[in-house]
């Protein structure tokens, strides 16, 4: 949009500054705030409730010394004495910060997509703030941020500066969040919050997404977890460092949610004139239950917030599992072939192919040195690449460029690019090092090492970049204020992902942190999807991404199907089990081919041409939640298309308690008027037996389908297709 188009479509609101509403809607909800006597005060986020004059004089019967009124963006400082969205120290003089409402205006910023910014000023220390709120219509998700302005004349400090401040007030808040550990991650727990303040936040940098989630789903009113009724709020940050989302029920048995970067051991000096910004904390309110919340954040991602998401990712086998360090040229180019032979679309060589010095035969060494090892592929990157392509196979690579291991060159030649503090001892996490994002000679090597990738082939076709440690004894040689690290870091990222986006728009990237240390929507703006986990057991699966996907749509969540037992939980699960589970995200393998009986090849064949007709759904259609794994014995799940003339309906048996106990999975989503045919696929004993039939959608989601799923790891996968 043009600056004149720009300023033609704002819509000025700010006649009386004393007495405005400010709306921010999208189709089906709406956020109030008011600028009254000088503040701007948060009225309502929910569902709409017309004019917003109605609040005009609303008397919340606070005690005037009892605190404030719910502040849009409430600094420290003045009556308010909750935990603030802003806290400013002026080194020598005050930590007070009193906002005032100065103007607002609204413009479109494309279809469907309006953004509102309010502006607000303290007039004693000139900090300004900007609100910005991004509404998009369709999608039902309002993203908030904030930038904050140092308008005086000495550096400020700020010690808080959350994204968003939201105040909800419910008789009852239910809290699911997403927790775990490597291998283990986005499990799922839900609570009643009482008074005081809840936290969920990382502190390790990096690496930030396996020990808690930057998400949630907030149910209001309730005290259980509700698929499809009830008003639920769920939101999600959209950064790659250090994050907090904090709950406070106040006294007034309000619930404050702020939601930004964490401010631990993050002061951040702001100069004269300079401005600090936000990042995006996105979020959705529906009163259709858990269910609707995933589904609106999925399309908002979808159609805004991941990187190109109308690319469908290629199925693909990656190394990993099937060679680990252990390969030559031969073994790369067997497993080419059989991805040819099964069906799959992309071959993506893992770790262990560079370093000549110290050669990356194990997870000890080489980490910096990009070179290929030439011991080990004589014919190098460009020979595997062309055989992949000359069949008809993509080919894709990974990096892991942020690390160093300590044998190696790079270590030695650059060691004050290595994170630390000075006179400490730097510890290894996978015997790796972390190299210094926040230098920008840094980021010149990380960019250079993509680039340099990119180069070993003409038409690399994806790239999984790894990332296996965190931050510990933070420090970098290149800053002055240590304080600025964990920022600096995350901005360090950002700028190597925007310079690889710029010139390399078309590669699919995926991000993978020791499998889901980066699953997060910051990162998502530059990644095409997510490594959801190390644990490719189907069983572990199933509650890994069960919670992923709460918050994060399929289409970017890897899930490969791999060996028995599993390497990492010993489990030993059918094939069928294996490849109905990982149909249900993005589908890939990682063991080896040769590993497999004729029999499970031609399963795989089938199971993978099948996946290939029906895998638009998953990338880009509905998800029905049909039954919840924890305290179940029986997972479903389905994916319905936007038109509603496809589905596919995905069953797990997870727990064996008797033969008797045959689910009934009540399909979602469909139109009760329109008869579908049901075909169960991969199969040659359906285990339904309506297979084949022709049933109306009112009878399929009013009385369900049920399966005789009756042992463990019986499964299936049934295609609805709408009678013409
Ligand atoms: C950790 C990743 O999550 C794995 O998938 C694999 O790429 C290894 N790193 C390689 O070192």
């Amino acid at each position: 949009m043009t600056l004149a188009a720009i300023s033609a479509a704002i819509t000025l609101y700010a006649e009386n500054p004393s007495d405005t509403f400010i709306c921010i809607e999208t189709e089906k909800s709406s956020m109030i705030l008011e600028a009254r006597e000088g503040e701007v005060i948060f009225h309502h986020y929910g569902s709409k409730v017309g004019d917003p004059a109605q609040f005009k004089g609303l008397n919340s019967y606070r005690r005037a010394d009892y605190g404030t009124d719910p502040q849009a963006y409430p600094a420290t400082g003045g009556r308010y004495f909750n935990e603030a969205a802003l806290t400013i120290e002026h080194p020598g003089s005050q930590w007070n910060t009193e906002l005032e409402y100065i103007s607002h205006h609204s413009y479109g910023v494309s279809d469907g997509v309006t953004r509102t910014c309010v502006f607000l000023e303290d007039p004693m220390t000139a900090v300004k703030v900007q609100l910005i709120y991004d509404a998009y219509r369709d999608e039902d998700v309002i993203i908030c941020h904030s930038e904050i302005t140092n308008g005086g004349k000495k550096d400020i400090i700020l010690r808080n500066f959350y994204s968003s401040s939201l105040p909800v007030k419910a008789g009852r808040y239910l809290l699911t969040h997403f927790h775990g550990s490597w291998a283990r991650e986005m499990q799922m727990t839900s609570e009643v919050l009482t008074n005081g303040i809840k936290t969920i936040e990382t502190r390790k940098g990096v690496r930030t997404t396996h020990t808690e989630n930057p998400s949630f789903i907030l149910s209001l009113d309730t005290d259980s977890w509700n698929e499809n009724y009830g008003e639920v709020i769920a939101g999600a940050l959209a950064w790659s460092g250090n994050y907090r989302l904090s709950f406070q029920i106040d006294e007034t048995d309000r619930l404050n949610i702020l939601s930004g970067i964490n401010p631990h051991a993050s002061a951040y000096t702001l100069g004269k004139g300079e401005t600090f910004v936000t990042p995006e904390m996105i979020y959705t309110y529906t009163d259709e239950g858990a269910g609707q919340a995933s589904r609106n954040l999925h399309d908002w991602a979808r159609n805004h917030g991941c990187y190109d998401s109308s690319i469908t990712c290629p199925t693909l086998l990656n190394s990993w599992e099937g060679a680990y360090f252990d390969f030559d040229t031969r073994t790369i180019t067997d497993m080419i072939d059989d991805v040819k032979d099964m069906g799959l679309e992309m071959f993506v060589l893992d770790d262990g192919w560079f370093g000549t010095e110290y050669p990356r035969n194990n997870s000890r060494q080489g980490l910096g040195d990009w070179e290929p090892n030439t011991a080990k592929i004589p014919e190098g990157i460009g020979y595997l690449a062309d055989y992949a392509h000359s069949r008809g196979v993509k080919f894709g690579i990974w990096i892991e460029p942020e690390m160093v291991s300590p044998k190696s060159r790079l270590a030695k030649e650059h060691p004050e690019w290595i994170v630390g503090s000075e006179g400490r001892e730097k510890t290894t996490i996978r015997n790796q090092w972390l190299l210094d994002l926040s230098n920008p000679e840094v980021q010149d090597f990380v960019f250079g090492i993509f680039d340099s990738t990119m180069k070993l082939a003409p038409g690399i076709d994806y790239i999984k970049w790894d990332c296996n440690r965190h931050v510990e004894s933070f420090g970098s040689t290149h800053l002055d204020e240590q304080s600025h690290f964990w920022i600096g870091y995350t901005q360090g990222f950002y700028n190597v992902l925007r310079r690889i986006r710029e010139k390399y728009p078309e590669v699919i990237i995926q991000a993978c942190a020791s499998g889901g240390g980066r699953v997060e929507y910051g990162a998502l703006k530059w990644f095409n999807e997510v490594w959801t986990s190390d644990n490719t057991e189907a069983l572990s699966r199933v509650f890994i991404q069960y919670g992923t996907n709460m918050i994060y749509p399929a289409s970017v969540t890897g899930s490969h199907v791999s060996a028995v037992p599993n390497h990492q939980t010993n489990n030993i699960t059918p094939l069928k089990f294996r490849f109905d589970i990982a149909c249900a995200g993005r589908l890939g393998m990682e063991l080896q081919p040769k590993d497999m009986t004729e029999e499970e090849r031609d399963l795989a064949r089938q199971a993978i041409t099948t996946y290939k007709e029906y895998r638009d759904l998953i990338f880009h259609g509905d998800l029905y939640r049909l039954s919840s794994p924890y305290g179940s014995d029986h997972y479903a799940l389905m994916y319905v298309s936007k038109d509603k003339k496809r589905a596919v309906v995905f069953g797990y048996c997870i727990k064996y308690q008797a033969r008797t106990l045959v689910p009934v999975f009540r399909l979602n989503g469909l139109d009760p008027d329109t008869r579908y045919s049901i075909k169960e696929l991969n199969t040659e004993k359906p285990q339904f037996w309506g297979d084949g039939k022709t049933l109306e959608g009112r009878w399929l989601s009013n009385h369900g389908i049920n399966p005789q799923l009756v042992k463990l790891y019986d499964s299936g996968i049934w295609y609805l297709e709408a009678e013409e």
